[in-house]
């Protein structure tokens, strides 16, 4: 199975956003992954609001928006306004998760919970039926070009059993130092969107990037 791939902007060029946003219109890409950081939540601050506002008037596909911030269930309404398509919060940020869920469905988006390296599977077994997608995080949140955590591997076939235990639509995203070396036995463990930074944006021809994560070394 083909997973779905969706760029991490956190490692394009600010300075020629429309250029990267084109590549990705013009490539075999399916969303745009946005990454929202508070400075508090992780130790980095990345971009806001009006990137959002600004990637969303040139985007021809998705806008997958993660946000790694405090009190997530402020900024639902927010980030609908902006353009957000599905809206990722995470669990560790999340004391009413249930009620966040709800909230993220009624401005009709879709729903994302995502778990830090450390938090474990079993933490979902009340949500899973509730959520679109579930987003495994293969480095601790916070910064681009880290390197993929091994044992990512084993959660997300634990994910699959509950997905199927539980016969749960959500999706499996993985994100965090995803490459040309992890991509197919992430695909295989069951992963169905894998988000990718350094790796595309660093590699020489970004868009043949995206067709390795998408195809493997089929291409
Ligand atoms: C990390 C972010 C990721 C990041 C991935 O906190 O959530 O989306 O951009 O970057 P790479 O692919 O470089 O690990
Ligand atoms: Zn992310």
């Amino acid at each position: 199975m083909q997973p779905l791939i969706a760029p991490s902007l956190l490692a394009a060029d600010f300075t020629h956003l429309a250029k990267d946003i084109d590549m990705i219109n013009n490539s075999e890409a399916d969303w745009f992954h946005l990454d929202i950081m508070d400075g508090v939540f992780v130790p980095n601050i990345s971009f806001g609001i009006p990137i959002v506002e600004a990637v969303h008037a040139l985007a021809k596909k998705p806008l997958d928006v993660h946000l790694m911030i405090v009190q997530p269930e402020r900024y639902i309404e927010t980030f609908k306004k902006a353009g957000a398509h599905l809206l990722n919060v995470h669990y560790e940020a999340s004391p009413h998760l249930h009620r966040t869920i709800q909230s993220i469905h009624q401005q009709g988006m879709k729903a994302g919970v995502t778990l830090n390296p450390h938090t474990p599977i079993s933490v979902l077994e009340e949500i899973i039926t509730d959520v679109e997608l579930v987003l495994i995080m293969s480095v601790n949140p916070g910064f681009g070009g880290q390197k993929f955590i091994p044992g990512s591997l084993e959660k997300i076939s634990k994910l699959k059993e509950l997905i199927l235990k539980r016969n749960s639509s959500a999706l499996i995203e993985v994100d965090g130092g995803v490459d040309d070396t992890n991509a197919q036995a992430l695909v295989q463990a069951g992963a169905d969107v894998l988000v990718a930074g350094s790796y595309v944006f660093k590699a020489q021809n970004p868009s043949e990037a995206i067709q390795k994560l998408k195809h493997g070394n089929n291409i």
